[in-house]
């Protein structure tokens, strides 16, 4: 198990071993983070996907990107284990040191071990009913958990499958998902006592913080069911964690073609109604953002007003790249990577500095009467 977190003086000095890659480092969580995190969601959970992920992830840390994201559903258990891989080896050749590095991982959903078992339902009921870690009752849609035990057993999994003491930033994996099912209060109450879990993890030392990974809860109109309110989550943190309580990331899908990010005022803070990504600065949030190219969709074809906002970069990958890392408010733009060659052009992205807001905001300009 690799000791120690990323730590400011660390990130720091990863940051400058790349003066080529200029506006690609920002300030997150009090640590020099790239503006762009190499993701492990996708791809087959399979020897040859592992080897592929081996290379991109070598060639993302050791090429100027010093975030990683993954669940430990991710493929089965496989990316955590690949990123393991990866980072031992690296810091054992001397090429990169555990405190340089963000890596961020997720529980709620079952997993299984590897693959897909030959009988998936007794399979389940070996390896978490007889073992007490989940009860009847616990599982919502089948396939996910929000209890303390069930995330105290994933969280204590992807630390070994990441070889890590200490997992930098520990996220309940799309908790909106249980509002599908049951009452507001009801999950209030269940994110109230894996908050308070978490709290107990941080004083332990196995995360650095935590934070809730979503796909459509803080995208989500307030008359929707699987809305979240950060104003909610913020106050249950407090509650638990007192004032310097450790609920301090999210993330969210955000890209060219899911953009209420930052087009939607679905929250409200301080009684005014605000954007998710206005919100989480002046609630201590740190924002990551997820599907950056729409999972692949987004990496050709983009219409020209793209191209006319970001000049100076060579593909639509790079362009709806530099639109996230761009967007005010969204500190890291995660783009899932098992291609080092992928990695590469993304990098040419970090070496572009992000653009102006009056470039960004280009794209939401009106065309010009003809
Ligand atoms: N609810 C959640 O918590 C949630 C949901 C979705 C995603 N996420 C996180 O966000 C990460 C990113 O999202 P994602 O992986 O779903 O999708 P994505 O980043 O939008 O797209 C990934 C796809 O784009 C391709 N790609 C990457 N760079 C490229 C480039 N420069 N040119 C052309 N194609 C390129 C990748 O190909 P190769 O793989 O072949 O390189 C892959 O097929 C995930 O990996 C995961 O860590 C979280």
């Amino acid at each position: 198990m690799l000791k120690g977190h990323a730590t400011a003086d660390g990130t720091a000095e990863y940051a400058k071993r790349f003066p080529g890659l200029p506006g690609n480092f920002r300030p997150m969580l009090g640590n020099s983070v790239s503006s762009i995190g190499i993701g492990t969601y996708l791809g087959d959970p399979d020897v040859e996907t592992d080897r592929a992920y081996e290379e991109a992830l070598t060639a993302a840390l050791t090429g100027g990107i010093n975030l990683v994201d993954t669940a430990v559903n991710y493929r089965f258990q496989r990316s955590e284990r690949t990123i393991g891989k990866v980072l031992a080896e690296l810091v054992a050749a001397g090429k990169l040191k555990r405190e340089e590095v963000v890596i961020a991982t997720k529980g709620g959903y079952i997993t299984f071990d590897g693959g897909v078992p030959d009988n998936p339902r007794a399979w389940f009921e070996d390896h978490f009913v007889k073992t007490g870690i989940v009860s009847p009752g616990d599982l919502v849609d089948g396939s996910h958990c929000m209890t303390p035990k069930y995330i105290g057993t994933m969280l204590d999994l992807s630390r070994a499958n990441l070889g890590l003491d200490t997992i930098d930033i520990y996220y309940v994996h799309n908790p909106e998902t249980q509002l599908e099912v049951l009452e507001r209060k009801e999950f209030l109450r269940r994110i109230s006592q894996i908050f308070e879990f978490l709290e107990g993890a941080v004083a332990a030392g196995k995360i650095g913080v935590y934070g809730v990974a979503t796909w459509n809860g803080l995208r989500a109109a307030p008359t929707e069911r699987g809305w979240l309110s950060l104003d909610e989550l913020v106050r249950i943190a407090r509650e638990v964690g007192g004032d310097a309580h450790h609920f301090r990331a999210i993330q969210l899908p955000h890209n060219l073609a899911m953009p209420e990010a930052v087009t939607r005022a679905n929250q409200i803070v301080n009684g005014r109604k605000t954007t998710t990504l206005a919100a989480a600065k002046p609630l201590g949030l740190a924002v990551c953002a997820s599907a950056s190219l729409l999972q692949g969709q987004l990496s050709r074809g983009l219409p020209a007003i793209v191209s006319e906002a970001f000049k100076g970069l060579a593909t639509d990958a790079q362009r709806a790249i530099q639109f996230v890392r761009s967007t005010p408010g969204v500190d890291v733009a995660l783009v899932g990577m098992k291609s080092a060659e992928h990695v590469r052009d993304t990098l040419a992205t970090a070496a572009k500095p992000p653009a102006t807001v009056e470039e960004f905001m280009r794209l939401f300009q009106a065309p010009d009467e003809p």
